[in-house]
């Protein structure tokens, strides 16, 4: 994927992992658009940087997925890169009936919202010189948290949609998967410092020296997230599950 002279949109770019995407993405020299469901958080991911815009939208919204979708593309016709970023986490008890609000709005956020934006952009995309899909899974794709079943399933079937994807855009759309482990972020509550979890800059740090690889990883894993992420292959799968998930 080419780092500089593109434009790019980068859903849930008002904090963590979009935040830092869009600052080093723009820093790069390229004109980020950042989306989210609250303006103030993406006005402040803009500050006073240049070739950043903001606009409100919910990815759980397909209506307003292709509202957006028309109105961003006759703006910048030239938009030739997509990160899926925006997602939720919810810890669930399963173990009785529940009110199944939360594992909804994960399977909506996570799962249907890139599908739906892949969806909406994909033609555009790939008649663009130099286009890319990203997608953001997570190491808990590869080796479920058992307190965070629903998110750790969307992630998985992120990880599955995106393979599938690159095969189907070969050749006209390039699709790299980052893979994160736990990272500082706000997430979930308390996470943003909790230890032993990646501070944020370094992960992001991490992130762009993949990305400056030519040609990029179609993985970007750092090295924190290998653990995980080769669990299966490395045959710690049964090691890495307890090791995640202490009784
Ligand atoms: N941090 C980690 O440890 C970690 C590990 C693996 C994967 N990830 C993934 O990395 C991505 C970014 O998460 P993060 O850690 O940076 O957490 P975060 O700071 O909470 O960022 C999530 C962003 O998504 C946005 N968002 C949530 N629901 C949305 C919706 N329906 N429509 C549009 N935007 C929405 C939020 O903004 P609004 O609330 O303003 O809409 C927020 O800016 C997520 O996909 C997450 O699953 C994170």
């Amino acid at each position: 994927m080419k780092i500089s002279g593109n434009t790019i949109l980068i859903t849930g770019g008002g904090s963590g992992i979009g935040r830092a995407l869009a600052h080093r993405f723009n820093d790069l020299g390229n004109i980020v658009i950042v989306t989210g469901r609250r303006m103030g958080p993406l006005t402040e991911t803009i500050g006073k940087r240049k070739h950043m815009t903001a606009c409100l939208l919910d990815v759980a919204d397909p209506a307003a997925i292709k509202s957006f979708a028309d109105s961003i593309l006759a703006n910048h016709p030239e938009l030739n890169i997509l990160i899926n970023n925006a997602g939720v986490m919810r810890y669930e008890d399963m173990t009785s009936a529940r009110d199944l609000g939360d594992a909804e709005a994960m399977v909506t956020t996570n799962l249907l919202g890139p599908i739906r934006m892949i969806d909406a952009f994909v033609a555009h995309l790939a008649a663009q010189p130099d286009s890319a899909i990203v997608t953001i899974s997570s190491g808990l794709a590869f080796v479920p948290m058992v307190a965070a079943p629903t998110y750790s399933a969307t992630k998985a079937a992120i990880h599955s949609y995106s393979l599938s994807l690159r095969e189907q855009l070969r050749g006209k759309t390039e699709v790299i998967e980052i893979i994160p482990p736990a990272v500082q972020t706000d997430l979930t509550p308390g996470q943003a410092t909790r230890d032993g979890y990646l501070p944020l800059e370094t992960f992001v740090d991490q992130v762009m020296t993949e990305f400056r690889q030519r040609p990029t990883p179609e993985e970007i894993v750092v090295e924190r997230a290998r653990i995980l992420r080769n669990a299966e292959q490395d045959q710690r799968f049964p090691a890495m599950m307890r090791a995640l998930n202490p009784r």
